[in-house]
């Protein structure tokens, strides 16, 4: 599983292994990033991708090429799709396909731009979820993974996504138990007294069977826990956790947990159950200090 950190610069001078293109289906250069790393790799880059891609890429595929005059040694050219006409899923896969060929070339650091959140308009939040979740879904051999970009605001952006995503990936992971017919998992989140930490216990009818703070990083229950992390894994390890449960139906709460995560993914903000000063009578809080509530569960 690769570590996942974020740079803010220029992602032609990295020196990693493989930088990764935001290209166009057509794979001739364009703006942006592509701009950028065309032209620093100078002309061979675009002769290469003329003869390995005569008839260019999918959207959400990836190929490569050497890198010619940049640091690096291969270039990844990913497509992703643009906001409004191609799907999140295309976005995924744009992410875990440059990883495959990534393994494929025995790459082991590579740095990504915010694919398709620039020229092709995706919302920044989603956009970079979206990598998460194609890193994720990669099962990549990678060692390091780099978010490269070069504005602060959106390096803080993806910072601030990497300390919420242990958090995301444990919510996630209770409802792919909801999924697998374990749908008595229920949950209790929100903030610590001193408002510093986000916490979450998660039971089943018998009790509690995991608590977790972000006061403890991305480890949880001995499990690390990171964008990288599938919520499949996570489910899997929380069954560790209660040897022997058995499946039980609760239809109603498992419809409004799903309902809930939709806003949760949406907002890309944790839920509030309680906190000091908060009155838990209007509902769950999406975000603590949002104003935007759901109704509690169903009993
Ligand atoms: N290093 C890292 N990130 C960069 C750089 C750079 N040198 N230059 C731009 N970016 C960032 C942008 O700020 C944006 O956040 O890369 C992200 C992706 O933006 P775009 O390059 O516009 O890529 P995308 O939104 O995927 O649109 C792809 O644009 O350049 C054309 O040919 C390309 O048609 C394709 C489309």
């Amino acid at each position: 599983m690769p570590t996942i950190e974020v740079i803010r610069g220029d992602i032609t001078t990295q020196t990693v292994d493989a930088i990764v293109n935001a290209a166009s289906p057509q794979v001739r250069g364009g703006g942006g990033v592509d701009g950028a790393i065309h032209r620093a790799a100078g002309p061979g880059l675009l002769q290469e991708c003329i003869e390995r891609f005569p008839e260019g890429l999918a959207v959400g595929g990836a190929g490569w090429t050497t890198a010619h005059d940049l640091p690096a040694s291969w270039v990844i050219h990913a497509v992703g799709p643009v906001y409004g006409r191609g799907s999140r899923e295309q976005l995924v896969d744009a992410y875990a396909n440059s990883l495959r060929r990534a393994d494929e070339l025995g790459a082991e650091t590579v740095a990504f731009p915010l694919i398709s959140a620039g020229i092709y308009g995706w919302p920044r939040d989603d956009a970079i979820h979206a990598g998460f979740d194609g890193i994720a879904a990669s099962g990549t051999r990678v060692r390091e993974v780099r978010f490269v970009t070069p504005h602060e605001e959106m390096a803080r952006a993806i910072e601030s996504a990497l300390w919420r995503v242990t958090p995301l990936r444990i919510l996630q992971g209770a409802r792919v138990l909801h999924e697998r017919g374990f749908e008595q998992v229920r949950i209790l989140p929100g903030m610590s007294p001193s408002g510093m930490y986000w916490r979450l216990e998660l039971s089943v009818g018998s009790g509690d069977i995991l608590g977790y703070t972000t006061g403890t990083g991305s480890r949880v229950a001995g499990l690390d826990v990171t964008a990288a992390t599938t919520p499949e894994a996570v489910a899997d390890h929380l069954l560790t956790l209660s040897p022997g449960l058995a499946p039980a139906a609760d239809p109603g709460y498992a419809q409004w947990y799903r309902e809930l995560m939709s806003l949760v993914e949406e907002r890309a903000a944790l839920p509030i159950a309680f906190a000091d000063y908060f009155d838990a009578s209007a509902g769950w809080e999406i975000g603590w200090g949002s104003g935007v509530r759901v109704p509690a569960p169903p009993e």
